[in-house]
This record gives structure tokens, sequence and C-alpha cells, in this order.
């Protein structure tokens, strides 16, 4: 590492309330080694990167064992480092050395599902049906005569079936085992007290190496109705079979207590899709997670409306638990927001990805950098996917043969997959790989960047005031400076004073205020003392289409009042 220079990480047992949190997809960081695949060595050498970005704390997408076949979401070891990635000593590095930089580390537990090559699962395929080994998984007879038929119809999240039939010793075909993603992720069996068991130990595993807290993948899909029926056409919240179980919540008070039982706060992060914000909700009551993912508002469309309903529904579905709210305009998963927002439909449904849908770039990232700002000032923590920070699209021409994701393929091709917002992040340079992997290296990046990047790079934004980084420092340094903004509470103003209902406009504190306008013309900005930040240009001191802007405010006036909560 370089320069040592660290900060102090904010030292009080609050501070995941309002923490900014970005995302390391460790494989698409950097390269240390020149093996053309990010990992832990890549990610040590940009430390100083992230603290200078300003960002809280790492969350490291998995970075153990794996064959890979969901990007490490197939886990064959949890308490050992994929050796593409690194070792467990290179992981224990890290985190202290990004502690010392006043970063903590959050990293990603996998329960619902191992990779086919965990040594349970192999185990449960050697050993009899009935066997205690098969015990730990969801292992059944088909139906039909012969036992041809698949136990449930139930459909994958990646599209297809739940099941896939095993081969007994003799050739014969055997049982089959039930897998809510691909076949080399066969679900756990959350019934048993093995499967509780070991993750609370590899909890503790990871918590006594330094972690600040977890990202618990898939966290409503982990229990099933063990009589396996067939998934209703409306089900009652909590008698869906497979999701949002009620005993889930049981498994999340124990993890409770064990993070409780370390001293400082150790975080649960809930990956939780719901469309039901009072279940949702119900993860975050104060003996469960701390904060889980708010998808809601990362799936609607660029409108003032659609943006307030759902800053409003996400408010009121948080205050009752008293946790803090996250924004998330992207991850791992899915449409980077440039390429989202530049979309006449700019909503995000996995069910709708397409190849050659027509975007606007230019837009889009004009309103990437406003919902930037406008999610790094509201009340709660903030989450960023590694590249979103320096504007990159999602990557829509990647060859047909450096496609990876299983999503693709189990769409039969249809659904484009995530591998377009997977591509290496460019560093510096002005050809690929962009400083990705070291120079002279000669294995290409596992993703190809593309060369109009050159712009885009680490290097050719840093010391542009106006680019996207500079936009994302300048947001995070205010951030951390304001004492209003992050955890608190904030007052609408009504934008229809500011002459138009496609504008969004909001307090933090009586001397803060934030502006977006969604609409197509130039708005007036309210009254104020000084413009602290703005993501585009203003024009006669008038806010254009598609730009937010931070400013300072005077206590109240009566054409700008604070407004009661
Ligand atoms: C959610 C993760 O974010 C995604 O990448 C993964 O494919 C699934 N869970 C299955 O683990």
């Amino acid at each position: 590492m370089g320069e040592q220079g660290g900060r102090a990480p904010r030292d009080d047992a609050a501070w995941w309330r309002g923490a900014v949190i970005y995302q390391v997809y460790v494989r698409s960081f950097a390269d240390g080694n020149g093996d053309g695949t990010g990992d832990l060595t890549g990610v040590r050498e940009h430390l100083e990167y992230l603290r200078d970005l300003g960002v809280d704390a790492i969350w490291f997408n998995p970075f153990y064992v794996s064959p890979l076949a969901d990007g490490g979401y197939d886990v064959a070891d949890y308490r050992a480092i994929d050796p593409a990635f690194g070792t467990l000593e290179q992981a224990e590095q890290v985190i202290r050395e990004a502690l010392a930089l006043g970063i903590r580390t959050i990293i990603d537990i996998v329960p619902n599902h191992v990779s086919d090559q965990h040594p349970w699962f192999q185990a449960a395929l050697a050993a009899a049906p009935g066997s205690p080994e098969r015990a730990r998984f969801w292992f059944r007879s088909g139906k039909g005569d012969a036992g041809e038929q698949m136990p449930t119809h139930w459909v994958s999240s990646f599209q297809g079936s739940t099941w896939t039939r095993t081969t007994n010793p003799d050739g014969t075909p055997g049982e089959w085992y039930l897998h809510l993603f691909t076949p080399e992720q066969p679900d756990l069996n959350w019934d048993h007290p093995d499967v509780r068991r070991e993750h609370e130990d590899i909890l503790r595993f990871w918590f006594d190496r330094g972690v600040a807290g977890v990202r618990i993948d898939s966290a409503a899909l982990l229990v099933k109705d063990p009589s396996l029926p067939e998934v209703p056409e409306y089900p009652v919240p909590g008698a869906h079979p497979h999701v949002d179980r009620d005993e889930l919540h049981d498994v999340y008070r124990a993890w409770r207590a064990v993070a409780d039982s370390y001293d400082g706060s150790r975080v649960l992060v809930g990956e939780v899709w719901l469309d039901d914000a009072e279940r949702f909700a119900r993860y975050l009551r104060p003996d469960e997670m701390h904060t889980a993912f708010n998808f809601d508002f990362m799936a609607r469309p660029w409108s003032a409306k659609e943006l307030r309903d759902s800053i409003d529904m996400t408010l009121a579905a948080h205050r009752p638990v008293g946790a803090p709210a996250t924004w998330v305009l992207s991850n791992h998963d899915v449409t980077r927001p440039v390429t989202r927002y530049g979309r006449a439909d700019s909503s995000f449904d996995f069910g709708s990805k397409r190849f050659g849908t027509p975007t606007d770039l230019a837009l889009g990232l004009r309103r990437a950098r406003a919902a930037a700002l406008l999610t790094a000032a509201l009340p709660g923590s903030l989450y960023v996917y590694q590249g979103d920070e320096l504007g990159l699209p999602e990557v829509e021409d990647l060859p047909a043969d450096a496609l990876q994701d299983p999503m693709h393929f189990r769409s039969g091709g249809v659904d484009p997959g995530r591998d377009g917002c997977r591509v290496p992040l460019p560093w510096s340079g002005s050809t690929p790989p962009f400083g990705f992997s070291p120079s002279g290296s000669t294995s290409p990046a596992w993703l190809p960047q593309p060369e109009s990047w050159a712009s885009l790079t680490v290097e050719a934004q840093a010391s542009e005031p106006t680019s996207t980084l500079s936009l994302y420092r300048a947001a995070f340094a205010l951030r951390r400076a304001e004492p209003d903004l992050g955890d608190g509470p904030m007052q609408w103003l009504d934008a229809r004073d500011l002459g138009d209902d496609a504008v969004l406009a909001f307090r933090r504190g009586p001397r803060f205020a934030c502006v977006v306008n969604l609409g197509p013309v130039a708005v007036d900005l309210p009254p104020h003392t000084a413009v602290l930040l703005a993501s585009g240009e203003l024009r006669d001191g008038r806010l254009p289409a598609d730009t937010a802007v931070w400013l300072r405010t005077t206590p109240a006036s009566p054409e700008f009042p604070v407004p009661s909560e």
C-alpha cells in the first residue's frame, strides 16, 4: 500500500444508521496478480481510493471458495477464500488495513444454498435416501409411478424448474433435490439443527476476524414449508411455501444474538425482496436485522411522483420498527442506473430485461447523477455499487462467448443476464484493461471492457471537477460534514410552491435542502444562501431538467418554511 494516512472510523455504535457503504464485486474491482480476475491484492492496492471517495464501509460480494456457477453465490467453503481472489490471510489483512483507513468491512453470507461441491452436498449425494446426510437438504422422491415427475412445480428465481434428479450408484434415476436457483446451488434445510449451528459458527468465524457486518443473501427464502405444497395463485402473506415464512424470524433473532455478543456493533443487512412493506419491516424489528436493502426505490421509474411515493412508503414502513432506511441505486444484479434511466421505461424489473432496448445514455447519466445526490440526501444509509461513482453504463454488447451469468442461459438467451453490470472497472490509461490488471499482464480481463471507457477511468475523472467521480467525492465529503445528513428526519417542501409538481424538494434540518427536478423544463430554486453542490450546471440560477442541487438555506422564511414533521 502507498500512503497510510487514515481517518478514524466513526466509532459510535450507530455508525451503520447513516453509513455510505461501497459494494466491491471483487472479481471486477482490481486485478493485483495479472490473471484478468480481480482479487484481494487489487482491493488492498486501491483502499486509498475508497478512503478518498469518502465511504464508511465496504461490502464484499462472496469471495469464498466457489466453482463460480453463480458468480460466487455457490459457496463450497465459507471459511476459505477462493484462490482466484486470494487467501484468508489476505482477507484478514484487507479488513485490518481498511479499518486503519476508517473503512469497516461487511461480507456476504449465503445461507439459503451451498455449492453442489460443498462437502455436505457431496456427502449427501454419496449417501442413501433417508440418510442423515440428505436431511440437511431437500431430497425427495419424485411423483408419478416411477418417481419421474418433480416433487413440486415451484419456479426458480432464475427461471425454469427448482428440482434436479440424482442418479443412484447403479445408474438408475434417484431422488430429486431442491434448488431455488441453479442446480449447482442446492437449498439447505433450515429446519435442521446442523444448518442453523453451522451458520452461527460461520458468523462467529468472520466476526472474530474483525468484520463489522454481514449482508444476508436471499434472506427471505431460507425456510420452506416441509409439506412442499404448490405455490397458491394468491398466497396469503407468510403462507407462501418458500418465501417470507414466519419461522424465518427465529433464524435472524438467533443471528442478532450472535452479533450482539460482540463488542461494537456488528450489523445484519438483509437482501429481502418483498413487495409488502409491512412484511419487509418485520425483518428489521429491534431483535432481528439492522437494515435491509430498499429495492422498491431502485425499481421505480424516473418520476417525481413515483419516487416520492416510494420514499414516503419506505419511511413509513421503517418508522414503527425504529430501523433506518437504506437507499440503493444498483448492485451486481441489476441494470446500471445510467442505462436504466436513459430508457423510455426507466423502472427496473428482472423479467423485462432485453437485448437491444433503445437507450439515451446522455440522458441516463444526467439522471443518474441527480439520483446520486437525491439518495445521498435521504435519511438513512446509502449503498454504492462499484463503478456507479464513475457513471459506468451497462455493457450491452459483450460477445456471446464472454457471457457467464446463469440468468442469461436459463432464460434461453432471452434475458441478457447480469454480466453487463459486472465488467471490470477502468482505472487508468487509454486502452483496455484500463489499469484493471497490472501493466504488462497478458491475460485479458475476464469480461472485456468497451474501448469507449477511456474517458471514464478513475484517472481521467479524478482531476476533472465536473466528472461523476468528483460529484460523488464532493457529495460524500459534504454528507460527512453536514450534521443533518445521514440518519435523521426529513421534511418535504411543497414543490408546487416551486412551480412544478415534477420537483422533489425536502429539508434535512434547518440549514440544508435538496431539490431535484425530474421534469423536462428548468425550474426556479427556493430561497437559499448558497449552492453547495449540483449534479449539473445551473442556468441563470435555475435548476435544469434532470438535475439535483444541495442548498444552504436559512432556517425558515415565509416562502420556505420548516414544516413540522
Ligand atoms: C442474490 C444475489 O445478489 C445474486 O447475485 C445471486 O445470484 C442470488 N442471490 C442467489 O444467491
